[in-house]
């Protein structure tokens, strides 16, 4: 039978991620749809995150005690309600007016960390600020003044860790992207024919003002005005030359902890963990950057293996449903980022849509584990796939 999803107005009567997400493609103009849900190419990644995590099987064991079962864990060495972080994304503020804010504020409530993207729409001082997070701030090359005026800015805001992408030296190939705006921030005939007939989020949006780029402007060559010259420069401006000596460099330049994102060979693990890193992400970008590249949840084990203990071992990309943490977690993983599953409930609800991503989330992964017959994260292991499917 075909699944039918709620897609009304209201956050509380979503049932799943998938709800949250009916309801965001229905306020969204295609060409921002597209954005929050794209992959590179042909999208195999993509699917592959989302297969990835059907396999093995799960052991249903019974008659044990789960009266209490608990989601608390622990990220970076310090408590959370969930082993759960917001993923950073940029330019989040077309979803929902300032975006980031909402973000930070339903991670604060669920106790869990945002990581704030450096192409965000609001400056790291304000989300902080105003909200009071746990901060982790997401890093991209622009040239080490940037760097270095990005760290003492993070430093006297109070985040918590630096975490710098590194599987973004060229943006992947998303040609779903260009097709939308004949150059960055002009609109094609057709987005713009999308946007018309999406009034609730033209009411929010852009009447108040295209959000800009507090976090990175100030450092874009002298003579780049106005929001769309930035966003051509962010695009342009990345440094290819980023390596592993320099990432060492940056981790002696900052005090906080220091995270590595877009780990995706066991090798590169070891070299992060070398050049000094407190955690690495597994990711591939949510299936954005290389099209082929296996499924996140597949490549964790190798890593966690190459690790083996050095570092915290987080996982993204495809995460959808409580179950999918849980596995992740059993694989080894301290604790995962959720990019597109938050920004379903961004897109469809501002900061209650979040909050409920996070709490169906939650939810899911008690339901699981009870089923499982574990009711913490530390009893989660290998065990918990079906030895019939290992
Ligand atoms: C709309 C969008 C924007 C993103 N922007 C960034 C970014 O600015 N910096 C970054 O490190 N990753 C960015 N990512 C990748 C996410 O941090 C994360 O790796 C990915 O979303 C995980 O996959 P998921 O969406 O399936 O959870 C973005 C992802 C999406 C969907």
């Amino acid at each position: 039978m075909k699944r039918r999803y709620y897609s009304g107005r209201d956050p509380a009567r979503a049932q799943s991620v998938a709800d949250l997400r009916a309801m965001a493609l229905r306020r969204l103009p295609g060409f921002v749809a597209e954005y929050m849900e794209g992959g590179a190419e042909e999208e195999g990644t993509l699917r592959a995150n989302r297969a990835g995590f059907a396999r093995p099987g799960l052991a249903l064991r019974v008659l044990r005690d789960v009266r209490e079962v608990s989601a608390e864990a622990s990220l970076l060495g310090q408590a959370a309600g969930l082993p759960l972080v917001i993923a950073p994304t940029g330019y989040a503020g077309i979803f929902w007016p300032e975006g980031d804010v909402m973000l930070a504020r339903a991670a604060t409530a669920a106790g869990i960390p945002f990581c704030q993207s450096m192409i965000s729409n609001t400056s790291l001082q304000d989300v902080r600020a105003r909200t009071g997070c746990r901060h982790w701030m997401q890093v991209y090359p622009f040239g080490r003044d940037v760097f270095a005026a990005v760290f003492e800015a993070a430093e006297k805001a109070g985040s918590e860790a630096v975490v710098l992408t590194v599987d973004g030296p060229v943006i992947g190939n998303r040609d779903w992207d260009r097709r939308s705006y004949r150059r960055p921030f002009s609109l094609s005939p057709r987005s713009f024919a999308e946007m018309l007939t999406h009034p609730r989020w033209i009411a929010s949006g852009p009447m108040r003002g295209l959000p800009g780029f507090p976090n990175i402007e100030a450092y874009a060559p002298a003579g780049t005005k106005g929001t769309a010259a930035v966003a051509r420069w962010a695009v342009s401006g990345l440094d290819k030359s980023l390596d592993w000596d320099e990432c060492a460099r940056l981790r002696s330049q900052w005090r906080g902890r220091f995270i590595v994102k877009g780990i995706a060979h066991p090798d590169d693990a070891l070299r992060a963990v070398e050049a000094g890193a407190d955690a690495v992400v597994v990711s591939n970008h949510g299936g954005r950057q290389l099209d082929g590249a296996p499924a996140s949840i597949d490549l964790l084990p190798p890593v966690v293996a190459a690790v083996a203990g050095r570092a915290e071992v987080y996982l993204d990309s495809g995460i959808r449903r409580g179950a999918d943490i849980v596995r992740a977690l059993a694989l080894g993983a301290t604790g995962v980022l959720a990019g597109r599953a938050m920004l379903y409930g961004l897109a469809a609800a501002g900061e209650a849509g979040v909050a409920r991503a996070i709490a169906i989330l939650r939810e899911e992964m008690l339901r699981c584990m009870a089923l499982l017959g574990v009711t913490k994260l530390a009893d989660l292991g290998p065990h918990i796939f079906h030895p019939e499917r290992a």
